[in-house]
């Protein structure tokens, strides 16, 4: 156990971003509820995570991180859990062929239903209320009824979290996500230049999977062909929430967040003395930490300290989210630090929280162009820096949405309002995501051809 770590001792710190319960003995009565509930994850599984990961930071495996913004309790089915999978495995295949490493698929998905803001209320028609939270605290719909506060909802959270994570469980193991199966993942919207991209890398796929099978060299049984592994990830922010689903793994006598595989600190609450860094000190849980443009290399330096004191390999996942362009200031002063530290990391881009812009018709969106020169910027920092880029983080969906201008199929502002269905920040559709994935996979062969051609000399 972590010295001076209780489940409860982040309570004695500076808390923001978490809601103000109108109820008290209403929240008691949940959080008793919950805490007798089971764990959604079993401990060994987040170790199997946090090795998979101390992989990716020395680059024999890569991270692919994505999933929704904010989960919603109205947008909730097997097929949008479905399509997002659908497109996180295309994604994987292609970042497998371009990195000829294995890709550790982890959803943010099963539990991501709490959101910070950046401002406490919103103001709409002179009308002001304290501002949605995500469905887990308060209510999307603008009236000052669901805006309050409601642990009732972290019960609900929960429940659609546990059927999630089931029906997750069920396709990574139950056949669906067989490689023999590559040419069923595509989406039924999906065509242009991607989809054909797509489908012609399955092609390529399934003729060495006949090949391998004509040859003797595997047969359709092998695990490694006919299941994938997939984890879970959220914010951990409702620390009530958290606190409540937190456990003692049996097996190490060491405490576990049982909400998801791996949990991570936002950009918002990174403060090293404030209560959602002292919650995840404790557990044993792999631990994202959000790194945008405010966090100074001795904050970090502290942070790495407080957060993963016996340099764990896996433990530590710092996720970089400067805007496009913004990279070169920011990210070589904290690989120093890190360099400094000698501090085991793994480094992952997500080139969608520093490049959220308000459109000229009012939406909140991300232009895809500049998504892709964050991503870009990320790569071209390591390669000057000789570290590891070791992941990607997306907010992204299966579902065909217009939230993010741009793509090859070239979104524009007006297109926006067509569909537009996320709860909070705007996501990639599939055929973005795809894209994203393809130019992700290009920088990771170049990075290999580069290594390759360094050891040759
Ligand atoms: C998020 O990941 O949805 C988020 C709010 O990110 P950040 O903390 O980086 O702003
Ligand atoms: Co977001």
């Amino acid at each position: 156990m972590i010295e001076g770590w209780t489940k409860s001792s982040w309570r004695a710190m500076p808390r923001i971003q978490m809601p103000e319960y109108p109820d008290p003995a209403a929240l008691a009565a949940v959080e008793g509820q919950l805490a007798q509930y089971p764990p959604l994850v079993f401990a060994g599984e987040a170790r199997a995570l946090k090795r998979r990961l101390g992989e990716a930071a020395e680059g024999r495996a890569f991270l692919l991180q994505g999933g929704d913004c904010a989960e919603s309790f109205a947008e909730f089915n097997a097929d949008i859990i479905r399509d997002t999978f659908k497109v996180m495995l295309q994604m994987a295949i292609v970042l497998t062929f371009g990195a000829k490493v294995p890709v550790v698929k982890v959803g943010r998905m099963a539990g991501q239903f709490a959101k910070p803001r950046s401002a406490p209320n919103e103001v709409i028609g002179g009308l002001d209320l304290p501002s949605y939270r995500g469905d887990i605290i308060n209510g999307f719909d603008f009236t000052a009824e669901s805006r309050v506060p409601d642990p009732a909802r972290m019960l609900q959270a929960y429940t659609q979290a546990a059927a999630s994570l089931n029906l997750l469980r069920a396709f990574s193991k139950g056949g669906f996500a067989d490689i023999h199966r590559v040419h069923n993942w595509t989406l039924g919207f999906a065509s242009g230049e991607n989809a054909e991209r797509y489908r012609a890398l399955s092609d390529r796929i399934s003729d060495a999977l006949d090949f391998m099978t004509a040859a003797g060299i595997t047969g359709e049984t092998s695990n490694a062909i006919s299941e994938v592994d997939f984890y879970t990830s959220h914010e951990a922010l409702l620390l009530e929430y958290e606190e409540a689903l937190c456990r003692i793994d049996s097996t190490t006598g060491l405490p576990v967040a049982g909400s998801g595989h791996m949990i991570w600190i936002g950009d918002r609450t990174r403060q090293p003395n404030g209560a959602h860094v002292e919650f995840a000190r404790g557990v044993q849980n792999p631990v994202g930490l959000k790194c945008g443009p405010s966090l100074s290399a001795e904050d970090l330096k502290v942070l790495m300290a407080r957060l993963n004191p016996a340099n764990e390999p896996g433990r530590l996942t710092l996720i970089a989210r400067f805007g496009a362009g913004n990279a070169g200031e920011h990210l070589p002063r904290l690989i120093r630090a890190v360099k400094e530290e000698g501090a085991k990391v793994l480094w992952v881009c997500d080139p969608m929280h520093g490049n959220t812009i308000k459109s000229p018709s009012g939406y909140k969106t991300r232009p895809f162009e500049r998504v892709l020169q964050e991503v870009c910027d990320f790569f071209a920092v390591h390669k000057a820096e000789g570290t590891i880029p070791g992941g990607v983080h997306f907010e992204m969906t299966g579902k065909d949405v217009t939230e993010c201008t741009g793509g090859l199929r070239a979104l524009t502002d007006e297109d926006l309002s067509d569909r537009y269905h996320t709860a909070c920040d705007p996501r990639l559709n599939a055929s973005q995501a795809l894209e994203l994935a393809f130019l992700v996979a290009e920088e990771l062969s170049q990075r290999r051809n580069d290594l390759a051609r360094k050891a040759a000399v």
